[in-house]
């Protein structure tokens, strides 16, 4: 295995009287895509939102690369995509370069050009986001994500919001990141996805990972019956 970048270190979190989280390890080798299944309520995105330090867990670690993260370090893409719906597609991308790294609207502009060329909106970079289709706003949360230049990508059911014929077009962009040596955290139950993109598959439940695996295991021969059983509902 390569070396760890990302590492989860026993998390806990809990809500009240609810632990959602309650004892997660699990770790992310360079340029790994990590796939995190599990049914409703498991504490997928209270994870995800730990690992994106939007979270603070109650006990427990996040290292990336054996250091706490920056905040920009890691991007996150939403399941609805949380854009500023008062700026077109390209000024999006560009705030958090001149809002955060204060780099002058110029060299924002370059760079957040080319991000969105590289999403395969090169022609909508004026659109606002009520003009743009589902799985284009995604598209630009994406682009707006990586113009950061984050070490890690974590997405929550980036396609669960979207119609079924713009659920590939993301899909595609998300292949193409991994492809080219992204390191990624996907909550998805798109399985076919998963199979042909994922260095290996964690089933969640109930605040703990029940098991991982690499795709071909995972789908053949589930260890655990809770992952038989929660296979058998999404397939
Ligand atoms: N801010 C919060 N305050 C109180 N409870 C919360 C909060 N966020 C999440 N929870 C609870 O924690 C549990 C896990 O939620 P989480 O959103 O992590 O689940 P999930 O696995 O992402 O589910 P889904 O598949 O529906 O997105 C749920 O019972 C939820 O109601
Ligand atoms: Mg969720």
């Amino acid at each position: 295995m390569t070396e760890a970048i990302l590492r989860a270190d026993s998390l806990h979190k809990r809500y009240g009287e609810l632990e959602v989280l309650r004892g997660v390890t699990f770790e992310v080798g360079r340029g790994e895509v990590k796939v995190i299944i599990g049914p409703s309520g498991s504490g997928k995105s209270t994870l995800l939102r730990c690992l994106a330090l939007l979270e603070e867990p109650d006990a427990g670690d996040v290292m990336l690369g054996g250091a706490r993260p920056g905040r920009a370090e890691v991007g996150m893409v939403f399941q609805r995509f949380n854009l500023f719906q008062n700026m077109t597609a390209l000024a999006n991308v560009m705030v958090g370069l001149t809002d955060v790294r204060r780099l002058s609207k110029r060299e924002a502009r370059e760079q957040a050009l080319e991000l969105l060329e590289r999403v395969g909106l090169k022609d909508k970079t004026e659109q606002y986001p009520e003009e743009l289709s589902g799985g284009q706003q995604q598209r630009v949360a994406i682009a707006r994500a990586l113009v950061m230049k984050p070490k890690v990508m974590l997405f929550d059911e980036p396609t669960s919001a979207l119609d079924v014929e713009l659920v590939r077009e993301v899909l595609d962009v998300m292949e193409g990141l991994a492809r080219d040596g992204m390191t990624m955290v996907v909550v998805s139950h798109e399985l076919r996805f998963a199979h042909h993109v994922a260095s290996s598959i964690l089933m969640m439940d109930q605040g703990v990972i029940v098991e991982e695996a690499p795709p071909g295991q995972f789908f053949s021969a589930p260890a655990h019956e809770r992952t038989r059983r929660f296979l058998a509902l999404v397939e």
